[in-house]
């Protein structure tokens, strides 16, 4: 968002003068009444008090850099090699770009909206800007690429550890890797691979997308909702969402190196919404009762002909309607 440090002046909500935010901006006035107009037709609410200037009259959620290190816990400060954008094609891409550049540390990408999101299976992921969490991790993992079934499953229990910090216990999750509330998606994981397999690590591109503000979206095909929708009564700022993601990812790779997946397997049952479901796969293929992941991250279909496990990746699962 171009107007964002206009924004972040007013963000305090008291009135500021048109000369003092041109003075701070190194603007013209003329130039603050232009922002302050682009800002209101892209939904924020700022009231013009006559004779002493602009008030934003509700709450914003900026995304900033320095909040987001700030709340994430001090030994990652020199792991995380942070960059918070307006505007990007896709968190995942820049994160390849960035790990094809070589940079330090673990990549970490959030913008305040995408032009070319992207979701599983081809699919776009809606991406407006200023209401919701678009973010990518470039993460090494150990173990080949066998290890990135599980590690996909993975990543939803850690983005579900992290949303119960704030007390949104109940996230469900749909193998392998949407979150839920209720029968409705919360949001979305795409994991991706960067190159070759080096030493039996692979890099792995994390790419997280949670809606926490959106209202309104027509071009979403399929149920959803958002986490101020979900839990009205929790604060959600996008900075502490993307510090608390962060963090849980993070460690739970390396939990994940250490173990692999089957530690992991009851925590991410307990979330299961396919579990005991009447399930039919995309392609028509297989039907029958869901009945959790196996040790590995496959998921278990009770058929008339007996157990099925299916591999993420082959088929796409649904509940039958
Ligand atoms: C899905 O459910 O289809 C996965 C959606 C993943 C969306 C996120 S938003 C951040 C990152 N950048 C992208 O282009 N996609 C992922």
């Amino acid at each position: 968002m171009k107007s964002s440090s206009l924004l972040t002046l007013l963000e305090d909500r008291r009135i500021h003068s048109g000369e003092s935010l041109a003075q701070t901006l190194g603007i013209s006035r003329t130039a603050v009444w232009k922002q302050i107009r682009r800002a209101i037709s892209e939904g924020v609410e700022i009231r013009t008090v006559r004779g002493q200037g602009y008030q934003l009259i509700s709450a914003l959620d900026l995304l900033a850099s320095e909040r987001i290190l700030k709340a994430l816990p001090e030994p990652l400060h020199t792991v995380v090699n942070l960059d918070v954008l307006d505007a990007v094609d896709s968190t995942n891409a820049e994160v390849a770009r960035r790990l094809t550049a070589g940079v330090e540390g673990v990549p970490v990408v959030v913008s305040d909206s995408q032009t070319a999101g992207r979701g599983r299976r081809g699919r776009q992921w809606v991406s407006p800007q200023g209401e919701n969490l678009y973010l990518s991790l470039g993460l090494s993992i150990e173990g080949g690429f066998s290890a990135l079934d599980g590690m996909s499953l993975v990543l939803g229990v850690a983005v579900s550890r992290a949303l119960s910090t704030f007390g949104a216990m109940d996230v469900g999750l749909k193998w392998p890797n949407d979150l839920f509330y209720g029968d409705r998606k919360l949001g979305g994981i795409l994991v991706e691979i960067q190159g070759e397999l080096q030493d039996g690590v692979v890099q792995v591109i994390a790419g997280i997308g949670i809606n926490v503000h959106m209202r309104q979206a027509e071009t979403v095909d399929q149920p959803w909702t958002s986490l101020a929708e979900a839990w009205p009564d929790i604060v959600w700022t996008r900075n502490t969402l993307a510090a608390a993601i962060v963090s849980e990812v993070i460690k739970i790779t390396a939990e994940f190196e250490r173990q692999g997946f089957s530690s992991f397997r009851e925590e991410w049952q307990a979330r299961d919404i396919f579990f005991n479901q009447e399930l039919v796969a995309r392609d028509g293929g297989a039907q029958g009762m869901g009945a959790g992941i196996d040790a590995t991250g496959n998921y278990q279909v009770d058929t008339a002909d007996g157990r099925m496990a299916i591999r993420a990746g082959d088929i796409s699962l649904r509940v039958r309607s």
